[in-house]
């Protein structure tokens, strides 16, 4: 008998707005359901979220998250399908992508291929769009490889930037364009998983 519920676990280190726009979204859904959040930051904002929606929490450590494959095991437990990273950091292990293939999914506050990379994440980026005076930036949802920024592009979307905008500024249009859509792009991906 095939499963009736798809469920996702989110991977967050930072404040969890986007987090925050996926709970909110699914809430009521009985087809979807957010069920775990991981996070490698003890004191993220995103476990306040989760805790306020009464969602499961996990800590990883940089160890056991690269040295252990202790993560497969309870991704298992809360029957984990589909796997959404929402400023999580960390390059994600072989092991991960082997168990989810095309099923981890990753937003980028930036047109890649431009703006990717190790270290380019948050105000980094927004900062290196600035310094280089584009007319545009954006952002992109993409599938998540072995390495950094480089799985296939899901969903793009740009907004304008002026040329009296600051990098803060640009964070503000493009966090607008991650709320809007990442709900949404998730939502067709899981929709669309046969289990
Ligand atoms: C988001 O802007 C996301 O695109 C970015 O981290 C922010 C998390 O914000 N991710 C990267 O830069 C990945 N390279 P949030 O905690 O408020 O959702």
């Amino acid at each position: 008998m095939s499963k009736s519920v798809k469920n996702i676990a989110i991977l967050a280190s930072g404040a969890g707005s986007n987090a925050q726009k996926i709970i909110d979204y699914f809430s009521g859904r009985r087809d979807i359901s957010v069920r775990l959040i991981v996070s490698n930051k003890q004191d993220a904002g995103v476990l306040n979220i989760a805790r306020a929606a009464a969602i499961d929490t996990l800590i990883v450590t940089r160890n056991s998250f690269y040295s252990s494959t202790d993560l497969l095991a309870e991704l298992d437990k809360h029957k984990i399908d589909f796997i959404v990273l929402a400023g999580f950091l960390w390059l994600i292990p072989p092991y991960l992508i082997q168990q989810y293939p095309d099923r981890i999914i990753n937003i980028h506050p930036a047109l890649l291929p431009k703006y990717g990379g190790k270290g380019m994440y948050g105000h980094f980026v927004h900062e290196a769009v600035h310094l280089a005076k584009d007319a545009y930036s954006g952002i992109t949802i993409h599938f998540v490889n072995e390495k950094y920024d480089e799985g296939s592009i899901v969903f793009q979307d740009r907004c304008e930037i002026l040329p009296s905008d600051q990098p803060e500024d640009i964070a503000k249009k493009v966090q607008i364009l991650e709320h809007t859509h990442y709900p949404m792009v998730i939502d067709q991906l899981v929709s669309a998983l046969t289990l």
